[in-house]
């Protein structure tokens, strides 16, 4: 049966964990997955986190099946988040919102039902982006092509093709845009940039689905989120998949889900229903304990405030280790100016070094990030930091 199965290769990204627990360099530093380590290099347990689960041992409850869509309170705390308690489309009713297995099974419960929907639809993805859209989409059955988004010579944005591209596309072509802290290359378009992608979504009658998994790690949840109000704003039906893995440092309990802007009531009504059946006939229904934690966290006021506390603090650390790598690579020698670290924003920094570099890094020094150059900005640390550079420094 399995005579003619090939190896696949690994995974870019989560790969690089398998070779980072095998290698015995003492002091290798895993800059490969995104993933926040606080200065101790310590994965962190939010103490909302320890709070809600403390909460939650002390009335133990048996654990049920799931509804489809996940925890009531959970869908509704998501709603809330991402587009505001106030908002008409909240008020209203025009929002489907559904528990998923991460971001990532938000994407697919999104993509699968596109499928069903729009079967001849094309997918546009950012040029880089995430490796695992192309993936998602390709394997729900998607032509996966790409718009034009990173300037490499000039480190910024190519917003002229961006927009170009996004105008020559066909009516009904699903365009997966990053809400914030553009993932892999940390860089991200303005407010104006921004109005200008919904003008061409609109006029091109084009479908937004908008991937965030980064909310609150860039300038803050309100300044992160703001995006989605504007498409909103414009009218547009978008999907917006999300993500607690990062926020609440809960990876491995898989906490996102997807949303569905529809035009009324109604509607919403009957894409729930759609994604309900992607949901039952992919995985049935949805696990219980992150999405408990996270329901218990955002629908108290005082757990709440606590986590906006500490996702301020993940953010701002962040920032400083952006700053410092900055100044470690001078110290260390680099003559490049690489103060454009610092105009990227989120977990990752795009290095701009080549594939041969960062396999140089992982060899010679334990030093791991993606074969592209992406390093998550995120694991560094006062402790490491000064191996880090002078790793880089010797490589470039
Ligand atoms: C990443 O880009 O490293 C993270 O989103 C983790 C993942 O699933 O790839």
């Amino acid at each position: 049966l399995f005579t003619a199965v090939e190896m696949a290769p690994r995974d870019p990204i989560l790969g690089l964990n398998d070779q980072f627990n095998a290698d015995t360099n003492p002091n290798k530093v895993n800059l490969g997955v995104g993933v926040y380590f606080d200065d101790n290099g310590k994965l962190p347990l939010l103490k909302c986190v320890q709070a809600a689960e403390k909460a939650m041992m002390d009335k133990p409850t048996a654990r049920g099946y799931l509804p489809i869509d996940g925890i009531a309170s959970y869908d509704s705390a998501v709603k809330t988040l991402v587009f505001g308690a106030d908002s008409e489309v909240v008020t209203s009713g025009r929002v489907a919102t559904v528990q998923a297995v991460g971001g990532t099974g938000g994407l697919k419960i999104g993509a699968d039902f596109l499928k069903k929907l729009n079967p001849d639809a094309k997918v546009l993805i950012s040029d880089p982006s995430w490796e695992n859209h192309k993936a998602i989409f390709t394997n729900a059955g998607f032509e996966v092509g790409t718009y034009k988004y990173y300037d490499a010579a000039n480190r910024k944005v190519n917003f002229d093709g961006m927009l170009a591209d996004l105008n020559a596309a066909a009516p009904g072509t699903i365009v997966v845009l990053h809400a914030c802290c553009h993932n892999p290359t940390g860089y991200d378009i303005t407010a104006e940039q921004w109005a200008k992608v919904i003008e061409a979504v609109k006029s091109r009658d084009l479908v937004a689905f908008l991937d965030m998994a980064y909310q609150g790690f860039g300038q803050g949840l309100k300044e992160d989120g703001a995006v989605i109000g504007k498409f909103v704003a414009a009218g547009l039906n978008i999907f917006v998949s999300t993500s607690f893995s990062k926020s609440f440092s809960l990876y491995g309990e898989r906490v996102g889900a997807l949303s569905v802007v529809a035009s009324d009531k109604d509607e919403a009504a009957r894409v729930l229903s759609q994604l309900k059946i992607v949901i039952r006939t992919n995985y049935s229904n949805p696990p219980t304990h992150g999405g408990a934690v996270v329901s218990a966290v955002l629908n108290d006021a005082a757990l709440r405030a606590q986590w906006e506390e500490e996702l301020g603090e993940m953010r701002v650390r962040i920032k400083a280790m952006r700053q410092k790598l900055v100044d470690g690579l001078k110290a260390a020698g680099v003559k490049e100016d690489m103060s454009f670290i610092t105009t990227q924003i989120g977990m990752f920094s795009y290095s701009g070094l080549s594939k041969d570099q960062m396999m140089r890094l992982r060899s010679e020094f334990g030093v791991y990030g993606t074969d592209t150059g992406r390093m998550c900005v995120a694991a560094l640390n006062s402790k490491n930091i000064e191996y880090v550079c002078k790793a880089i420094a010797a490589v470039v």
